[in-house]
């Protein structure tokens, strides 16, 4: 589980991100909510051992997120694909395995491509696949390093709608059969609403002064997401669906 208390992180003076406190079970799928610059990847980063905190302290597993990330146990998607130019889908999904000293399971990486719905582009090179196909290798690649832990910043930001909604559905599929633990950071509400099992609202803090500059990201509002399981894409036009987003979309707009 992923564990953090009283975490603060600063860049020199700006306070990207105060007093967050956050729990997160086992094969949880939590997302992360809010405005852009108000700390979402600030916080994700720091989940993952790639910032230090300020103050607080963050474990995953009881462990320094650093520690969880030498030993694998943390899977990367980020919103731009970061897929190695020069390597095939299939290479690029085997290539962070390789590198953390696991096994080459090259069938398993073919049957998780195939799953991802990329049957017929192993041999594809980055620059002739879609956005949308790119992020679907990404997302191979994460759950084929074997990571228990995936941290998923924006992943679906540069696609366009109708293949978002279709992205949800399928990284839906994938959590459910892999049984991961997620955090997903968006600043779509619906996406957060339709993905999570808790959704927390990030926003910056101006401590009701809203001329305040660089005020820090706190969770200012935290729901549990009360759609049953598994959700598809019938799950957008429920009634359910548009009151749970109402919720959220009230909190990020301070309505109390
Ligand atoms: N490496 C960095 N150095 C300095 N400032 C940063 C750095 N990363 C982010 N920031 C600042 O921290 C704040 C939060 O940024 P970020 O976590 O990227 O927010 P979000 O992901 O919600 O858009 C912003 O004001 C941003 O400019
Ligand atoms: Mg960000």
């Amino acid at each position: 589980m992923i564990h953090a208390e009283n975490l603060s992180v600063s860049y020199g003076d700006l306070r990207a991100l105060a007093d967050v406190d956050l729990d997160v079970a086992d094969g949880e799928f939590v997302t992360v909510v809010g405005p852009s610059g108000c700390g979402k990847t600030t916080l994700l980063r720091t989940i993952g051992g790639l910032e230090e905190p300020t103050t607080g302290e963050v474990t995953v597993d009881g462990d320094p997120p650093a520690v969880a990330q030498s030993a694998a146990r943390l899977g990367f998607v980020f919103q731009e694909h970061t897929l190695l130019p020069w390597k095939t889908a299939i290479e690029n999904v085997t290539f962070l395995r390789r590198m953390a000293g696991k096994d080459a399971d090259s069938a398993g990486a073919r049957d998780l491509l195939a799953t991802t719905g990329l049957d017929g582009f192993e041999d594809a090179r980055p620059s002739e696949l879609s956005g949308g196909m790119k992020q679907r290798v990404a997302i191979a690649r994460a759950i084929h390093l074997g990571a228990d832990v995936l941290l998923m910043d924006e992943p679906f930001g540069e696609l366009d709608e109708i293949t978002r909604d279709e992205m949800s559905v399928e990284i839906l599929r994938l959590w459910r059969e892999n049984r991961k633990t997620v955090v997903f950071v968006t600043h779509s509400v619906p996406e957060a609403v339709f993905l999570g099992d808790r959704c927390l609202v990030v926003a910056a803090d101006t401590e009701g002064d809203p001329t305040a500059d660089g005020a820090p990201g706190r969770v200012v509002a935290e729901f549990d997401v009360d759609l049953p399981r598994p959700r598809d894409e019938s799950v957008f036009g429920s009634e359910a669906f548009g009151a749970q987003v109402a919720r959220v979309r009230g909190a990020l707009h301070g309505d109390t």
